[in-house]
């Protein structure tokens, strides 16, 4: 069992005062002063009033123009109807693989595909779709993947393209944080990366290595590890949050893999504090608060190999 932050000869004097100061705590447990002083510091935390303040929803690993438009529906309905102040782009918005180095002298890879329409294709398909769901104080942010990060290798290599194939060259980005590559970012307690590793238990080096509650993607699969130290009260967990892109891509050739359709939405407190929630869309539907989102409604579903 773990042991309680105010032990219960401590509690007791505070319970039977709630307004008690540290010297006559002291006294009264028997306590040097700083510890006295310690416990009704933790008391007033414990039982402050706290006060639910925002919501928001992450997306990542949406993969353009290898996304799911299944799962797009679903998430433009759910935020219209949650209403976020806060929406997340976790990384890999868009595939990019015009300008891939493993598509180098590979013409057939990239036959028909321009990088202009599919940074013309994301723009409207995804940013401005979701933007007229959301309210006008939504506060934006956009993490580069490492498939929006393949441009900057581009331009280290061809740098005549500089100012031309760039994010803000080419996307409406003004009312966004763009969030660099490998950067992490947070919103009261919650911490977002694209995602650093890809091994078996990333979960667990990613928490090693970020030492908070961390969200990512990259994966395109559901993995938390939840770590406990006795020298803080609360769990950290590192959640890998699924992808929305399609789960057999071309370039895949029918492999087995563990991808899954997810995003990440939360509800925080004043005191960054939060509830999160990652709900599964499977052929291209969830439930979530009781109503059904089906993103198959009003068109067909393009099934891989049709
Ligand atoms: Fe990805």
């Amino acid at each position: 069992m773990r042991k309680k932050i105010i032990p219960n000869y401590v509690m007791q004097h505070i319970q039977k005062n709630p307004q008690i100061g540290r010297r006559e705590l002291a006294k009264a447990a028997g306590i040097p002063e700083g510890e006295a002083r310690f416990y009704c510091r933790v008391y007033d935390e414990m039982n402050k009033e706290i006060k639910y303040k925002s919501r928001g929803v992450a997306l990542f690993d949406i993969h353009y123009p290898v996304h799911d438009k299944a799962c797009m529906n679903v998430i433009a309905e759910f935020l219209e109807d949650f209403k976020p102040d806060y929406l997340v782009y976790g990384g890999d918005q868009m595939h990019m693989d015009t300008i891939s180095a493993f598509n180098i002298k590979k013409p057939k890879l990239i036959e028909g595909k321009r990088i202009k329409r599919e940074y013309a294709g994301f723009q409207k398909d995804i940013l401005d779709r979701f933007e007229a769901a959301i309210p006008k104080r939504c506060k934006k942010f956009f993490m580069v993947g490492n498939h929006e990060y393949r441009i900057e290798r581009l331009i280290e290599k061809t740098t005549q393209f500089e100012g031309f194939i760039e994010l803000k060259e080419n996307l409406n980005l003004t009312d966004y944080t763009v969030i660099p590559f490998n950067d992490i970012f947070n919103i009261g307690d919650m911490h977002f990366a694209h995602g650093w590793y890809w091994n078996k238990y990333f979960s667990e080096k990613t928490l090693r290595v970020a030492q908070k509650m961390i969200f990512v993607g990259h994966v395109h699969t559901a993995q938390i590890h939840t770590a406990i130290t006795p020298a803080y009260s609360l769990p950290k967990q590192c959640v890998g949050v699924g992808c929305l892109c399609n789960t057999n891509p071309e370039y895949m050739e029918d492999k087995p893999n563990y991808w899954v359709h997810q995003f990440l939405f939360w509800y925080m407190m004043d005191d960054g504090t939060f509830t999160y929630f990652t709900p599964l869309i499977i052929n291209g539907r969830c439930i979530i608060n009781g109503k059904l989102y089906d993103g198959n409604m009003g068109f067909k579903k393009e099934m891989p190999n049709d």
